[in-house]
């Protein structure tokens, strides 16, 4: 098996598909959609061609089921949650080349190759298996479609799939009293030809990828080389319903794959397609690639068994070089449940504050590591309100202020550097470095935090130096401070863009921040004799009613 490779200059960047039946909610931003888009951000900076992608995750039972609920065809239904997906993406400045779905022509025809050269190498077999049956419905009753009693736990109404109580996967037939969730009658055993992935023959070479990919965090990797020692289960990659990708046989009419044999298929088809590359070429620019998954922790086994080992038995598209895997949200210390009406969705919160906000405290609290990260609401105020606004904001204003009052506008000259204008030199140079290799090595609280220290360098600096004093130096002082604003723009462009997009707009620079090489933080590309325009503000504080507004979405 190939070592990790030298970075190359395209990475596709994919975020976990959204299950088209819900708002997205915090915790989904959190460990997921804002690291990908912190990276692809920062990558654009170092002149790395970025396809960044995702998609609604359309098919599967549960996806139906709700579809037939709201009595909506399934095609209207999904895409009803997808266009609300991508606005509420965007409006926090999470910006896809494109943001496909998993039905898409060319994910359909994709899976249905991978089923195929699968099913050809032998991957794939066929068996008659007990399923649920309704005779009064006279349908098959795939996982949601029947409800009753945990067998482990005893928790009543479960789906036949998974208890949601004592969190264990139900495998079929298990569920104790079971009851076809269309009639409510008990359904019957039927037997019916599903098709099993035989994962269990990927054992050996998935423990050589895993072993050999030292980009891999190292937990899930231990915890899934665990489960390949304690033995691989085939997969049983086939549903008895009409919503999903057509199974390519023509023994097998009327059956659909599982979602999961789908959904990351389109990381690919969605990235091909955002390159606009197709058929060999399509395969030389992934192959080419350097290829990041992120997640959230409750899908590590799909990731890092099904996905590998379904690119492996196909042969020809790569596998990731990383899968960044970071842990849940919880909310006042609680974990996030739709029944339990305890979440906080972006709609809800954009309703209310500013989406740099979130972006900036999400970030703050997330590792990179499978731990939980704790949304509090009254951290959130206060990291907002000490850390955001007293430290970067009074700066960057301060700064402006001077130069808008003092200077009429205009960056002034400065006279010679002293000691103080060498270590604040010295320290953009620092930030710009650090915060580059925490951000390369998936530490974005880290790398959000240098650039917070260099903020707190600018303050001490702009403080001891005193301009408003209109001592000798003064006007070295408003020339570096107005440089140091800029600099900080460039890095926190990958946190906080619409923050460093108004700061650029008041600095009145031209080339679009976005491009801008990462390594000009380090210059002074303010010129004396710039001008700026007049300073605004940047930040309001967050207050006790917004934490309210907030508080308000939970137990609506
Ligand atoms: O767990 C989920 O929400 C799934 N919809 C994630 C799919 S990611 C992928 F692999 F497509
Ligand atoms: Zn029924």
């Amino acid at each position: 098996m190939a070592k990790v490779q030298a970075k190359l200059r395209n990475t596709i960047v994919t975020a976990a598909l959204p299950y088209a039946n819900s708002d997205l909610h915090l915790g989904h931003i959190a460990s997921t959609y804002l690291p990908a888009d912190i990276l692809s951000r920062y990558l654009r900076h170092t002149g790395t061609r970025v396809v960044q992608v995702c998609a609604s995750d359309d098919f599967g039972t549960p996806i139906l089921i709700a579809a037939e609920k709201a009595k909506r065809l399934p095609a209207e239904y999904v895409a009803y949650w997808r266009k609300r997906f991508d606005e509420d993406l965007r409006a926090l400045g999470i910006e896809f080349d494109l943001f496909d779905r998993t039905s898409s022509p060319e994910n359909i025809e994709l899976v249905q190759h991978f089923f195929r050269k699968l099913h050809t190498a032998g991957y794939i077999y066929s068996a008659n298996v007990d399923q649920f049956y309704c005779e009064f419905d006279k349908k098959f009753l795939p996982d949601r479609y029947v409800r009753g009693t945990c067998p482990y736990c005893g928790a009543t109404e479960q789906y036949s799939d998974g208890c949601e109580n004592c969190g264990r996967t139900i495998q079929p037939g298990e569920i104790l009293e079971p009851k076809c969730s269309i009639c409510g009658r008990p359904p019957v055993m039927k037997k019916s030809l599903h098709y099993f992935f035989k994962l269990s023959a990927f054992s050996g070479r998935l423990k050589e990828w895993l072993r050999g990919n030292d980009n891999l965090q190292s937990e899930p990797k231990n915890y899934v080389l665990g489960w390949i020692e304690s033995g691989l289960q085939d997969w049983d990659i086939t549903r008895d319903i009409e919503w999903g990708v057509s199974v390519p046989l023509p023994e097998a009419a009327g059956k659909v794959l599982y979602g999961w044999f789908d959904n990351h298929i389109c990381y690919i088809s969605a990235a091909l397609k955002a390159a606009r590359v197709t058929g060999d070429s399509g395969k030389e620019f992934w192959n080419n690639s350097t290829i990041y998954h992120f997640i959230g922790k409750d899908i590590v086994y799909h990731h890092y068994l099904f996905l590998p080992s379904m690119r492996l038995g196909e042969g020809s598209y790569k596998l990731p070089d990383y899968i960044p895997t970071r842990g849940f949200l919880l909310l006042e210390g609680r974990k996030l449940s739709k029944s339990r009406r305890w979440g906080i969705t972006v709609r809800d919160y954009l309703g209310s504050l500013p989406p740099d906000y979130l972006r900036f405290y999400l970030t703050r609290i997330t590792p990179y590591a499978q731990t939980d990260a704790n949304f509090d609401l009254q951290e959130f105020k206060s990291k907002i309100n000490n850390e955001l606004i007293a430290n970067v904001g009074n700066f960057i204003h301060r700064a402006l202020i001077f130069v808008a009052r003092d200077y009429g506008l205009v960056i002034p000259k400065p006279d010679e550097d002293e000691e103080a204008e060498r270590t604040l030199v010295q320290a953009k140079s620092h930030a710009t470095s650090e915060t580059s290799r925490l951000i390369e090595e998936g530490h974005y609280d880290r790398a959000l935090r240098s650039v917070l220290d260099f903020g707190n360098e600018c303050n001490r600096y702009f403080q001891t130096a005193a301009p408003w004093e209109k001592r000798r130096g003064a006007v070295t002082a408003v020339y570096h401070s107005a440089n140091a604003v800029s600099s900080l723009a460039i890095l926190l462009e990958p946190f906080l863009p619409f923050t460093s997009r108004e700061i650029w707009r008041q600095l009145s620079l031209q080339p679009p921040l976005s491009s801008l090489p990462w390594q000009s933080a380090r210059n002074q590309l303010l010129e004396p004799g710039h001008v700026i325009v007049a300073p605004k503000p940047l930040f309001k504080k967050v207050e006790d009613s917004d934490i309210e507004e907030l508080r308000k979405y939970l137990q609506k």
